[in-house]
């Protein structure tokens, strides 16, 4: 077989050519700390700044010394990476020290059982099925009970006790006439029906506006981005999205969402048709600080808003901490700082310490059902090569009573401090600065109206952040992404290595930005 001759470009070719227009094309060749490497015309290494952090999988920084050396080691000793169905303790000493550190964090002495995957989507995946697994066994448990309440009222009305008039009996009283049914039999039939179609309905999700979950079959479906979502509708099931400003909200969605089934009661000779509620609401997904919707950190109050909504209801929450934990926000858990309790926490990204693929979905004991463990599973999942990595990445995080959190907090405050300077002195460009230790955000004012056609332009397509970061990259050698679904914000990711000659580095670099925008030098923005 003949290599392939010709330059065809076969790996999305069609996102490369949208990254060339920004001029974001640029290939990488090596990377260290917080410091990717272009190749330069002539062959010598360029370094650039890199303020994206691998969308936050690089706490650690790109091939962080101890966790590489510690890779190679693995790699020496021939540890063996897939052997499936056998004893995994790696895997069980990452999940007792992920215990360690949520019981600490959320003061709690319940366990959290692990199921490990590959990738954020997919532990959200795992967290979506669980939560699925788990109501699909409250509603048999709820179908029993009507069950065996219909064979009471069938044996009451037999010894001749009367149907009590009420609403519910005269809305099941119109489903035997729409069903053309005799007489009490006729009303048991008519409920069984009832009942069978409203227990199939497909879980209703409850997530907020702004929240990215992932982008496969049923995560992406819990994603609020219309453009990632809506093409995949039919896939899975679908999702209510809360205001992000209205903890109020939380209630009255679930008050209109709430689904019953018939259900029958026997008091002396009185049957009685009852409704009642149903476990409708799959689970109610929330990341502590929104990463890709724009670096929007949730309230106390809001937290607490879900939290007492859903205790109400008995529906599970799932803390969606893949892109916020592994102590990016200065604590372990960003929802720990927020007062949030969950049924469920996803981990991913830095997890891996920028150089294994690995997630892992914590379910607290009240919720986990074991017999999950025969029914899910994946070839690469819980494989001793990522599970010795995340072990290594969490003694990291842990070592020096929690030295990797508090420089998460320091070197936060500081990068902050910075950003709120440049919009004290750019006003008129920044419209904010928001975020938690080293998740932030720097959102610029709309430009669609600019002066300049260029930037105009820009804006209007959307792609005033890729602009920027394409402007970054050109004139100072610094990467930065906007959110993917905020495109007037940047987002800032950086590791906890950040030294402050390199903010001074962002700092100059979004001076500079600020100026051309404030000068509306279109010309000198987009490289035309
Ligand atoms: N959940 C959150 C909160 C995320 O930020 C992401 C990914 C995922 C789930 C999915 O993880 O990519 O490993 O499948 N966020 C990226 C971003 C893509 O742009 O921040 P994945």
């Amino acid at each position: 077989m003949s290599p392939v001759a010709n330059e065809l470009e076969l790996a999305e070719p069609h996102l490369g050519g949208v990254l060339s227009a920004a001029g974001l094309d640029a290939e990488y060749v090596r990377a260290a700390g917080n410091t990717l490497y272009l190749r330069g015309a002539d062959g010598q290494e360029i370094p650039v700044l890199d303020f994206a952090g691998g969308f936050g999988s690089l706490m650690l920084g790109h091939n962080n010394p101890e966790i590489t050396a510690y890779t190679k080691s693995l790699l020496d000793a021939q540890v063996p990476v897939h052997s499936q169905f056998s004893r995994h303790p790696c895997a069980n000493r990452v999940a007792q020290q992920l215990n360690a550190i949520l019981q600490r964090e959320l003061d709690d002495d319940e366990p959290y059982f692990a199921i490990f995957a590959n990738s954020g989507a997919e532990a959200i995946e795992v967290a979506v099925k669980h939560a699925e697994f788990e109501r699909s066994g409250r509603l048999a448990a709820l179908a029993e009970e009507v069950a065996a309440h219909v064979e009471s009222a069938r044996a009451a009305v037999r010894e001749g006790a009367a149907l009590a008039p009420t609403e519910a009996g005269a809305r099941l009283e119109a489903a035997r006439r729409a069903g053309d049914a005799e007489g009490f039999e006729g009303l048991l039939a008519a409920l069984a029906r009832e009942n069978a179609e409203r227990l199939a309905r497909s879980p209703l999700f409850l997530t907020l506006e702004g929240s990215f979950h992932g982008k496969l079959a049923s995560s992406v479906q819990l994603t609020h981005n219309e453009s990632f979502r809506l093409p995949f509708k039919a896939l899975a099931a679908q999702a209510r999205f809360v205001p992000r400003d209205r903890p109020e909200a939380v209630k009255e969605i679930i008050e209109e969402e709430r689904a019953t089934v018939f259900d029958l009661s026997v008091e002396g000779d009185t049957v009685t048709v009852t409704e009642r509620d149903f476990p409708i609401f799959g689970a109610f997904l929330l990341e502590p600080v929104q990463g890709e919707g724009g670096v929007r950190v949730i309230t106390e109050e809001f937290a607490r808003a879900i939290q007492d909504a859903c205790a109400a209801i008995d529906c599970p929450i799932v803390v969606d901490e893949i892109q916020s934990g592994m102590g990016r926000t200065g604590a372990f858990l960003a929802s720990s700082l927020i007062g949030l309790r969950g049924d469920y926490y996803t981990l991913a990204k830095s997890l891996g310490g920028g150089l294994a693929k690995v997630s892992v979905t914590l379910v607290r004991r009240p919720r986990y059902r074991q017999d999950f463990e025969l029914v899910h599973s994946s070839t690469f999942a819980k494989d001793s090569f990522s599970s010795h990595i995340a072990l290594k990445v969490l003694e990291i995080m842990e070592a020096e009573d929690g030295r990797i959190y508090r420089m998460a907090r320091e070197r936060g405050t500081k990068l902050v401090t910075t950003l709120e300077a440049l919009r004290a002195d750019f006003p008129d460009v920044i419209k904010d600065v928001r975020g938690k230790g080293l998740m932030l955000g720097l959102e610029f004012h709309d430009q669609s109206t600019s002066e300049s056609p260029a930037i105009q332009g820009v804006s209007q397509a959307g792609f005033l952040g890729y602009t920027v970061a394409g402007f970054a990259l050109r004139e100072h050698r610094i990467r930065l992404f906007p959110t993917g679904s905020a495109f007037n914000t940047l987002r800032l990711q950086p590791s906890v290595y950040l030294s402050d000659e390199e903010i001074a580095r962002l700092d100059a670099a979004l001076r500079d930005v600020c100026g051309v925008l404030r000068e509306q030098d279109g010309e000198r923005l987009t490289g035309g």
